[in-house]
């Protein structure tokens, strides 16, 4: 029979999957259809809806290019990268949660010396010392552990959205030795607006919601025999934790930044606790 009422045709696209080789593809497959059309069922989608929905899609990813990445921050903004951190990165205990990587994340940054500034060529902002030490479960040193830290300027925008930026601007990599431990100056971290150019930024606009994030540091940890930690540092007291536009905050993550009136400058102090690879969760 080829003609099918509505539960039928979920059932018949189902079936038609079977054969596919990997059974991980057709699991995931599988589910996203039955999601899919309970979806449409449940909100008995209209025509110009589905048409409307596939405008968005389509606008979103005519918005992609090697510097922009409009689905991640669809993603990020409806809770779906968060939920995926959620699934598959359980840290207990001591070791540090990871949050969102976000779409601003530069691969190739330079490898910079203990105490460098990642700010030098920025113009404004609070001069910030961050440090700290990256170690294990046990609260040991971690050795040539690599730190790979990226923020926005004082205008809120990384290099990348910013043709007057210098290439690299506020990024850098950073190589512990044997005592583990990391500094660097930057500028503090100013909350910002994701961005709303597109058409995610319509949805947010049409969903009354606002597009910020809280102020916060982006960190890459790596080091050999420990799982990769992509995370924040939040700074405590800023207006925009509680409603963070990608859901990225986590109690642990929020830091206190702490001003010294004498030299004019602030300093957080942030350990960074890597999972062991291989460890049960
Ligand atoms: C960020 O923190 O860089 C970011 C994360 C998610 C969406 C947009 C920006
Ligand atoms: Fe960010």
């Amino acid at each position: 029979m080829a003609q099918f009422n509505d539960e039928e045709l979920t059932k018949a696209v189902i079936n038609r999957m079977q054969g596919a080789n990997d059974p991980r593809l057709r699991e995931i497959m599988t589910a996203l259809v039955r999601h899919l059309h309970d979806f449409a069922r449940e909100v008995k989608l209209s025509e110009a809806e589905w048409l409307a929905a596939i405008d968005f899609l389509t606008r979103t990813g005519q918005m992609c290019d090697g510097k922009r990445q409009e689905f991640i921050l669809l993603s990020d903004t409806l809770g779906l990268s968060m939920l995926v951190d959620a699934l598959n990165n359980k840290r207990e205990g001591r070791e540090t949660p990871s949050t969102v990587l976000g779409p601003f994340y530069v691969p190739g940054a330079p490898d910079l010396p203990m105490g460098a500034d990642i700010a030098a060529n920025t113009e404004g902002g609070f001069k910030t010392s961050v440090s700290g030490r990256v170690l294990n479960g046990d609260g040991k040193p971690i050795e040539s552990a690599v730190l790979d830290v990226w923020q926005t300027a004082p205008n809120g925008l990384y290099d990348v959205q910013d043709p007057q930026a210098p290439e690299m601007n506020l990024r850098g990599r950073f190589r512990t030795g044997s005592d583990g431990a990391y500094r660097f100056w930057t500028i503090k971290p100013v909350s910002y607006p994701v961005p709303t150019d597109g058409p995610v930024g319509k949805m947010l606009l049409a969903l009354g919601r606002h597009p910020y994030r809280p102020a916060h540091l982006h960190f890459i940890v790596t080091a050999s025999g420990f799982e990769k930690l992509t995370t924040h540092i939040f700074v405590r007291g800023d207006r925009y934790l509680d409603s963070d536009a990608v859901f990225g905050v986590k109690d642990a993550l929020m830091m206190d930044f702490i001003d010294d009136a004498k030299s004019n400058t602030a300093a957080v102090a942030c350990d960074f606790v890597l999972k062991r690879t291989g460890q049960p969760s």
